[in-house]
């Protein structure tokens, strides 16, 4: 069987997803899984149409396709997103219709589940037999019981392809026909309050978004800076994971393009920043993607905290929660708050002006509250990921967010919550006495939970 592997990772072969696909390899020497270095070559890929057209007939003449790629920023690399990218615009959709594929992904399960709800849904938009996923953390490789799961994983993917079996669709085909916004009301033009707004987008070429920018910045009395990543900030690549920032946030693009004072100048300094963008292929534009990644030069340390954040989009959001999930994600990652979503699905132009309008003032309004709604549970999981990850396991190379962790008191791990503990040895205690426990947990364990928060309702002080 001829397997094409599609590497995800920058890194190319010095990468820890192809090791996992090396030892299938090793384990399955009557079938060829050829591996193409899709993320380290995008440039090449993209640029010579004789390399591409290789690699499409290369998936032509394949049994089966596995996308083997790292997490990157809460989904796949930018580059390899570039390649989905291609396969669109460059209309070779086909040549991956009814081809059997599966999903081989490293990380350290931060954020994995929305990669592969992406990846599985960028399956079905290719009409792929998608098969399965498999997402171990990246060292566990190691482990005995991952060797023999993975293998399992391989084993079913090859017999599935063999006897040609029946695979399910997890995701419906997104439909959107939006209506032509143009805007129509005109309203009051709003105080900035001095507040520093920036708008930042890929690219002005959808025409609903560039009118809803437009209508959104002539909301205020003030100017706003609009920032077009394509035109104003030269971004001569992709993040290539090498992990020097991981010192001292120092990235090896610092002095080579406009990236770092960018957003180091212009966006860590504002109190208001919102994104927009048009959804190419169920995700935010790979140049989009590029700037995230690239953001990861300040590793796993919230970089943007503080700030009011929302997002212009073009496309069809309200189909594609996912999406919407990572970008919700990031903006609690980041500790700041999310002012909201604007979209152009709506039946006619008005309603869009009024929400772009309330959206102006809710942005300034919370602003200067300073207010911030607590973090759900993707921003509360996630940064508990990092906390131990950054504690234990990766905290060399990240020398870097480890001494930011210490500053910020984000090491909240419970065994330093003293007066819990000293709680949970006098309960454990008590509820070892029948009559005790009984009396606990039938009469008093309601009253007890709502005790101190009652004291805060009636606290005069307070
Ligand atoms: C820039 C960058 C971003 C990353 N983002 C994530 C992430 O969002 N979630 C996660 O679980 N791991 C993340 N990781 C960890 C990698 O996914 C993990 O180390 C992976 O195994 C690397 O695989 P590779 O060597 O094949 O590139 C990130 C690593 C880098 C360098």
């Amino acid at each position: 069987m001829k397997i094409i592997v599609l590497n995800g990772s920058p890194k190319g072969k010095t990468s820890v997803t192809m090791q996992y696909i090396n030892y299938i390899q090793k384990k399955f020497e009557q079938h060829e899984l050829k591996i193409i270095n899709i993320s380290q070559r995008i440039n090449n890929i993209e640029k010579n149409r004789k390399v591409f057209d290789n690699v499409i007939n290369d998936i032509k003449s394949s049994d089966g396709i596995i996308w083997a790629f790292p997490l990157y920023v809460f989904t796949i690399h930018s580059n390899y997103q570039r390649f989905i990218e291609l396969i669109f615009e460059r209309n070779v959709k086909d040549v991956f219709k009814n081809k059997y594929t599966c999903l081989l992904a490293t990380s350290i399960h931060f954020y994995d589940h929305t990669a592969i709800n992406y990846m599985n849904s960028i399956c079905d938009d290719l009409d792929m037999n998608y098969v399965d996923y498999f997402s171990p953390y990246m060292r566990d490789l190691q482990k005995e019981y991952t060797r023999k799961n993975l293998l399992m994983y391989a084993q079913n993917f090859f017999d599935i392809i063999t006897n040609k079996s029946t695979t399910i669709k997890n995701y419906s085909k997104v439909n959107y026909n939006p209506i032509s916004y143009i805007p129509e009301i005109t309203q009051n033009k709003i105080n900035t309050l001095n507040k520093k707004v920036i708008i930042v987008v890929d690219s002005l070429e959808d025409t609903n978004l560039k009118n809803m920018i437009d209508k959104f910045k002539n909301s205020f009395a003030d100017n706003i800076e609009l920032v077009n990543l394509k035109n104003d900030v030269s971004i001569i690549g992709g993040c290539l994971g090498c992990l020097q920032c991981g010192y001292n946030y120092k990235c090896i693009y610092e002095g080579k393009d406009d990236f770092i004072d960018f957003y180091n100048n212009k966006l860590k300094t504002a109190d208001i920043i919102v994104f927009a963008g048009a959804i190419k292929y169920r995700h935010l534009s790979s140049t989009w993607k590029k700037f995230f990644d690239r953001g990861f030069f300040n590793t796993h340390t919230p970089s943007l905290s503080g700030k009011q954040m929302g997002f212009i989009i073009s496309g069809a959001l309200n189909q594609i929660p996912n999406l919407r999930q990572i970008l919700e994600a990031y903006t609690q990652w980041q500790r700041s708050n999310l002012a909201g979503f604007i979209t152009d699905e709506y039946d006619t132009s008005r309603e869009i002006d009024t929400h772009l309008y309330d959206f102006a003032c809710n942005l300034i309004k919370f602003s200067s509250m300073n207010y911030s709604r607590p973090a759900t549970f993707l921003g509360v999981a996630g940064n508990k990921i990092f906390r131990d990850e950054v504690w234990g396991r990766i905290r060399f190379p990240f020398i870097a967010d480890h001494k930011a962790y210490k500053a910020m008191n984000v090491y909240d791990f419970p065994h330093k919550d003293y007066k819990s503990r000293l709680m949970n040895f006098i309960f454990i205690l008590m509820s070892k006495f029948p009559s005790i426990r009984k009396e606990i947990y039938t009469n008093k364990m309601k009253a007890s939970m709502i005790e101190p928060l009652k004291k805060v309702v009636e606290s005069e002080d307070i």
